[in-house]
């Protein structure tokens, strides 16, 4: 594969860009020696400046429902930008769009747009603490929701030896510049586990203002939730006075039309989206019932924001969630059945290879890791057990045949509604080749 052009955007990209490009995870840290420069997509392919082609299953960190440049997004987003970008106004695109999320989510009866899935739950954190006027939120080990101060500790995989006693873990701040004060609040348990939330609840309940988490990891390979363990999590929240809120910016209009809390029959208290919302354009909400988003009317606790609600992205999700729900939710049925195809597949391609690879999914979402456990219930088992550089290997051959899995190790792979059975086929001919390869 020539990548030229690449190199040379890379070695002027060094002189002017951090890494040569805006996040760790897109640079020469997951795509060595450098990244592919990308130009332009369209459906479930995207070209790099050399010309080459890629079936994408990494789809802008799942960003894209419905794929690249869908017709539709692109026609209307080009017939409303001769009208203005951005007002910071009210507008009847806000309500059409807000109208459509409340008809899908029986949860919710109010929504506020804000641009991405860490202000949203960084809002989400202080209205729970606005409202119930408690100091604490108890997170995941191995959760991410976005990088405010407040919610970034242990969100990484680490060594095994430094994470502490299950009972109570050591919490492990992600990055310089946090002051203790700063994560002072957040308590750390650890996930798929009632009896630690149990315990925790009834250590620190009374100061707890809300449980934060997502419904399925999605930042650690993909790790499903145990049976009846979220509903019994919602529970235990319920018998503690403390507010369940349910991160949905990867699951949410992904894993089923009202997300997972839909899949996992769940009513949470604060739900936050991003990602798939937008199909591309940054766009989030803070949503739940109505007396949980009064919180924020006149400024109670306060969620600001010039580019809330931005105008071509509240276009772009208004027409994604008419597309995916179109023909009794077709899309979302159809992104789901690629992604089951995708994982069983690949798990019967690292059979057949005799390799050690092992691919979850929810529904559109999946990875392949590498591991000897059958299964990866939890955080714990990921850090103690797969073989991260592996997968980084893998995903290199794949994108070397043209195919593009994620090069970021612990970030999952996702379908979309563009992606056909060829492209499956093909993707699972490129795996069997890479998995030889590795042999
Ligand atoms: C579950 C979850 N919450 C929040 C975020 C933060 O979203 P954003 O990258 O839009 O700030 C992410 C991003 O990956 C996420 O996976």
């Amino acid at each position: 594969m020539k990548t030229e052009n690449s190199k040379q955007l890379f070695d002027r990209a060094m002189q002017v860009l951090v890494e040569g490009c805006s996040s760790a995870s897109r640079g020469p840290m997951n795509y060595k020696p450098y990244p592919a420069y990308m130009r332009e997509g369209k459906g479930a392919r995207i070209w790099d400046v050399d010309g080459n082609e890629f079936i994408d299953w990494q789809l802008s960190f799942g960003c894209l429902p419905l794929g690249h440049a869908h017709p539709k997004i692109v026609d209307i987003v080009q017939e409303k930008v001769a009208g203005g970008t951005h007002f910071a106004t009210a507008l009847e695109v806000e309500v059409e769009t807000a109208e459509l999320m409340v008809g899908m989510l029986p949860h919710v009866d109010k929504v506020r747009f804000a641009n991405t899935g860490t202000e949203a739950c960084m809002t989400g954190v202080r209205m729970a603490r606005g409202i119930t006027g408690k100091r604490k939120v108890l997170k995941f080990e191995g959760h991410y929701h976005g990088w405010y101060d407040g919610l970034l500790v242990s969100s990484n995989p680490q060594n095994v030896t430094t994470l502490g006693h299950p009972n109570d873990p050591v919490r492990i701040p992600d990055s310089s510049g946090l002051t203790p004060g700063s994560w002072e609040d957040t308590l750390v348990c650890v996930w798929n586990d009632e009896e630690a939330l149990e315990r925790m609840l009834d250590a620190h309940g009374r100061e707890i203002a809300c449980v934060i988490m997502e419904g399925a990891m999605s930042n650690m390979g993909v790790i499903p939730p145990k049976p009846g363990y979220l509903k019994r999590a919602q529970e235990l929240c319920r018998a503690h006075n403390v507010l369940f809120y349910l991160d949905e910016t990867v699951t949410g209009f992904r894993v089923a039309p009202g997300g997972a809390a839909e899949l996992y029959d769940l009513q949470p208290d604060i739900v936050t989206y991003g990602k798939a919302l937008g199909q591309g354009f940054p766009v989030a909400a803070i949503a739940g019932p109505d007396h949980i988003m009064e919180s924020i009317e006149y400024g109670k606790v306060l969620h600001y924001g010039s580019h809330n609600a931005p105008r071509l992205g509240l276009y772009a999700a208004k027409t994604m969630l008419e597309e995916m729900t179109r023909d009794d939710n077709a899309g979302f049925k159809k992104i789901s059945d690629i992604g089951e195809q995708m994982t069983k597949r690949l798990n019967q391609v690292a059979r057949d290879t005799g390799q050690n690879m092992r691919v979850q999914n929810v529904g559109s979402m999946f990875h392949p890791v590498f591991t000897d456990l059958d299964a990866i219930t939890g955080y714990r088992e990921f850090c103690a057990t797969v073989d991260l550089e592996k997968y980084g290997t893998f995903s290199q051959l794949m994108r070397d045949q043209g195919i593009f899995f994620s090069g970021n190790k612990i970030l999952h792979n996702l379908s979309c509604t563009e992606h056909t059975q060829a492209d499956v086929d093909a993707s699972i001919e490129a795996a069997g080749h890479a998995l030889e390869q590795m042999a």
